[in-house]
This record gives structure tokens, C-alpha cells and sequence, in this order.
């Protein structure tokens, strides 16, 4: 889901209906620092983030970069986005289309293999690849067979590390035996499944049915075919959801027994999602309803032996995510938080982004567009960004206080070459957080204390040097 992982949506605070609710903890102290640090911040599934992309970086740039690629820069990880559902939910956020017709899904995957190609024949060598991720929209909207050929081309041009991890985004709704078992024959080891919420008339309020049910037989089957991983996607700040309420569908979500929960705020920006004007907003969560609402599910998480990690994973404790957070390796990029250590990822498909040692690229948005080019033989990479040397120490910073919630400032300057000095303007800043009981410094170590974690993307724009001119752009702190 990069789409909304990566992307710079804004998330509501203002208005709505007050949820009614008694809200636990010290709702003083919230307002405070929800109204002081709960502005808009990006959620550095990058750095730069994806608002700095442009056309001065394009497909001859990527051509480039792919060239520059040695074989010391390790396996690469790959993304596949396929940007179809069969309908809509009237939250999403996501880079995805309804659509009723298979000609459309059939002609996109014929360009999906073209482009694999184009790529790989713009690779110095034949790279390896440790992780596959397929996001959507919806891939479980590909008729099996069109996943598994995916799959093959793809083991064709790369060579698959033993263990490398393939990951899929599925709509329980659509999934079927048939599905999961040619998928699972294909090499599909790890599932997410979007259960965003399990209550009736939250279900209804969002147009996506989906009764615990359906997504408990879609669980069973997939670790019948050998899942050893199962995700699922759960949201907060949707309408008619109340602390009572999501502590129920937390529940439900736990009695699957999935390795990994990710819990994401609902971005409400109907000037940007038309269909998200179909939700009422009279029924949807206050800000600081929705700040409460992210503590108590932590909270529960927590009682019930939950590992929490960084901004919105939660994990089992034997889970392989919760012991890289455990040991300081948990990495962020545009899917999220993952183990995957790959320093090239390769994007395919309307939207996709891809990362290289150089920057980050992006390929044309709509399909058609996107189309066009894989047709002409080239690749659709459209837009992107380079990144300089001082982004890249910046980027250390940003991704590991999104990671470990905490930084070294002194080894990460050490490890670029940089002075500690050059940081010096960020310490009134970071003194006044820790003022307002957000985080603690030690000379050039940051530690967020536990309730600066549901601010950390605020503390982390203390290291971003490009957000004021940007700030309008990116979504809510919390
Ligand atoms: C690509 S979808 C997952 C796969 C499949 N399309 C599904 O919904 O079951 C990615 C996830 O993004 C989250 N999401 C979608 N729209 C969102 C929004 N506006 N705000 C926050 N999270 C959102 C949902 O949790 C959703 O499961
Ligand atoms: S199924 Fe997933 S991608 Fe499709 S509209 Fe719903 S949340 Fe968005």
C-alpha cells in the first residue's frame, strides 16, 4: 500500500462530532501536546519524502542508477502495485480504481511483464532479490494464474535468495481456496489482510462488509497453504468507532493469531478522495478522540504481550519484525516498517516507487500514462528526486527515531563525515520537548520517552530540512 504509506495525505483533526466518551489517561495533557505537537508532519517512509519528487529526475536518470548497480550492493527488494478493487471502500487512501471488467487487469498485467523486462535488461548484471512485496489496491483482484506468471517472470530475470520473503496485500473478501493455494504453490510465504474493523455499523459507515467470519476462514486458508506470516491491517479515527469499539475489534483481530497488526489512523482528505465525501463527518472521531484512541489500543496491545514498534506496527514477541526492533534493526520504507535490509528496491507498476543508492524514483501515476511508455519500451519512471550527501545523513537521523525512537546524533555524524556542531540549532527545540516531557537528550542522544513515541514523527521534523516550505502538505503528527 504504498500509496498511503508513502504518501503526503493529511490526516483530520478539526471538527466532527465529540465521540461522547469518557477518555482514559490525563485528557489535559493530551489536548496540550496534541494541539502542540499533533501538527501536520510527513510519515518519512522516505527522506526526502515523496512531496520533493519532481521531473528533474526521469527515466534516463533511473536508466543510470540501475546501470551504476554492483553486485556489493546486495539483493534488491521488489514491489509490484496493482492498483484495481472490485469495490469501493469510502476511506481509502490508496492509488486504486474500481473496476468490473477483466480486460483492463489482463492488459496491465501483460504491461507489468513487459516492464520487468525493460528493466531488468537495463541491469548491469543479474541482481538477486530478497523480498517481493505485491500492493495494491488489491492483488488478490489478479486471477491467480496472472500472479503466479508474475512470480515466474519474475524468478526469470532475478535470482531469489532461499529465503527470500514474498509478501501479498489481499482483500479477504475476494480471496478464494483456488487463490490462495496457487499463490502459496508460487512462492507466497507472507499475507497481509485488510481487516480495518470488525464492528457492524463501522463496516457500514465505510461500505466495506465484512463480517469476523469471512476474515477467519480467509486466515485459516492461508495458513493451510503454509502462510508463516499473516498481517492484518486495522484502523482508527473511522466513523461511528468509539474506545469501546476498537478495543473489541483488537480483540477479534488477536483471536486469529496473526504475527503482526499495523494500525493506521484513517487520513481523512475528501479534496483529494472524492468518494471520502460519502463518509459523514459528522461521525468521525475528534482529534483528540482519535489521539485516546491510539493510546487505549496500545495499551490493550500491550496487556495482552503485544510488542509495539515505531509509529503503527504491533507484533508478536517471537515475531522476526519485533526482534530487529529488539536489536535496532527494524528499517522503514515505503511499505512500512520490515526486517528487509536491501539498500535497492524496484518499484513496478502504475505509481511505484523505487529506491537506489542514488534516490528515489517514481513511475507515472495513471495507468494509461504508464501504459504508454512500457508500450514504447521504456521506463515509466516519471518522476523521483537525487539524494544529496546531506540527505542521506539526514535520512539516518529520520529513519532510525522512526525506528528505535531514539538516536546517537554523534555515531550517525561520525559514520558521515559531519560535525556535531551542524545540529547545534536543533537543541532549543529538542530541549523544549523535553521540556513538555516528550523525549530526553543526553548531550547528542535523543531517547523519546514512551508518550513522545505517538509524537515521533514531530520530533523527527526537527531533522528535516526541507519541511517549512512543505509543512501544509504532509499529514497529522498523530
Ligand atoms: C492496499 S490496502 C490493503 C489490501 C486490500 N486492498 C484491502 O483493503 O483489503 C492497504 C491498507 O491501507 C489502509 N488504508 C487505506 N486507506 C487509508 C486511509 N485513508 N487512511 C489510513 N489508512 C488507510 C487500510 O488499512 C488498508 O488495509
Ligand atoms: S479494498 Fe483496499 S485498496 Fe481497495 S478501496 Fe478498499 S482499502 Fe482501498
Amino acid at each position: 500500500m504504498s500509496s498511503v504509506a508513502g504518501s503526503a495525505v493529511a490526516e483530520r483533526t478539526d471538527g466532527g462530532k465529540p465521540g461522547g466518551e469518557k477518555l482514559g489517561g490525563d485528557s489535559a495533557d493530551s489536548a496540550f501536546l496534541v494541539s502542540r505537537y499533533g501538527g501536520r508532519a510527513p510519515r518519512y517512509t522516505s527522506y526526502p519524502t515523496a512531496v520533493q519528487f519532481s521531473a528533474d529526475v526521469g527515466a534516463a536518470d533511473y536508466a543510470a542508477w540501475l546501470a551504476a548497480l554492483r553486485p556489493q550492493d546486495g539483493p534488491a527488494s521488489l514491489y509490484l502495485h496493482i492498483p484495481f478493487c472490485d469495490r469501493m471502500c469510502w476511506y481509502c487512501g490508496c492509488h486504486t480504481a474500481v473496476v468490473n471488467r477483466r480486460k483492463p487487469i489482463e492488459d496491465y498485467v501483460g504491461n507489468l511483464l513487459r516492464e520487468i523486462d525493460i528493466v531488468a535488461a537495463a541491469l548491469p548484471h543479474r541482481l538477486s532479490a530478497s523480498a517481493v512485496h505485491f500492493g495494491g489496491g488489491t492483488p488478490n483482484m489478479l486471477a491467480p494464474s496472472e500472479f503466479a506468471a508474475i512470480l515466474d517472470r519474475l524468478r526469470a530475470r532475478f535470482d531469489f535468495t532461499a529465503d527470500a520473503e514474498i509478501a501479498v496485500e489481499l482483500d479477504p473478501r475476494l480471496l478464494t481456496p483456488e487463490w490462495v493455494k496457487t499463490a502459496a504453490a508460487a512462492g507466497m510465504n507472507r499475507a497481509s489482510l485488510g481487516a480495518q474493523d470488525f464492528q457492524p455499523d463501522v463496516q457500514q459507515a465505510i461500505n466495506r462488509i465484512q463480517p469476523y467470519e469471512l476474515v477467519r476462514a480467509a486466515a485459516a486458508e492461508l495458513r493451510q497453504a503454509g502462510v508463516v506470516s499473516l498481517n492484518l491491517d486495522l484502523m482508527y479515527g473511522l466513523p461511528r468507532q468509539t474506545l469501546v469499539s476498537l478495543e473489541s475489534t483488537i480483540d477479534q483481530a488477536i483471536s486469529l493469531n496473526p504475527e503482526r497488526l499495523s494500525l493506521f489512523g484513517y487520513a481523512h482528505v475528501p479534496w483529494m478522495k472524492a468518494h471520502q465525501k460519502l463518509i459523514r463527518e459528522d461521525e468521525l472521531p475528534e482529534a483528540i478522540l482519535r489521539y485516546e484512541m491510539q493510546r487505549r489500543a496500545a495499551e490493550i496491545l500491550g496487556a495482552r504481550g503485544w510488542t509495539r514498534l515505531g509509529l503503527d506496527h504491533f507484533a508478536n514477541p517471537a515475531d522476526s519484525l519485533a526482534r530487529a526492533a529488539a536489536d535496532g534493526r527494524m528499517r522503514r520504507n515505503f511499505q512500512g516498517y520490515t526486517t528487509d535490509n536491501a539498500t535497492t528496491l524496484i518499484g513496478f507498476g502504475a505509481s511505484a516507487i523505487g529506491a537506489l543508492p542514488q534516490g528515489y524514483v517514481q513511475n507515472a501515476s495513471a495507468v494509461p500514462k504508464w501504459r504508454e511508455k512500457i508500450v514504447a519500451g521504456e521506463l515509466p519512471v516519471v518522476r523521483g528526486v537525487s539524494a544529496t550527501a546531506d540527505d542521506k545523513f539526514r535520512a539516518e537521523i529520520i529513519e532510525r527515531l522512526m525506528c528505535d525512537l531514539g538516536v546517537d546524533l554523534a555515531d550517525v555524524c561520525a559514520r558521515h563525515g559531519r560535525a556535531l556542531d551542524e545540529l547545534a540549532y536543533a537543541w532549543p527545540r529538542l530541549d523544549e520537548m523535553a521540556a513538555d516531557g516528550l523525549l530526553v537528550r543526553r548531550g547528542p542522544v535523543i531517547e523519546a520517552k514512551p508518550i513522545g513515541r505517538d509524537f515521533i514523527r514531530s520530533i523527527a521534523t526537527v531533522f528535516d530540512a526541507y519541511l517549512d516550505a512543505e509543512a501544509a502538505r504532509h499529514s497529522l503528527g498523530v
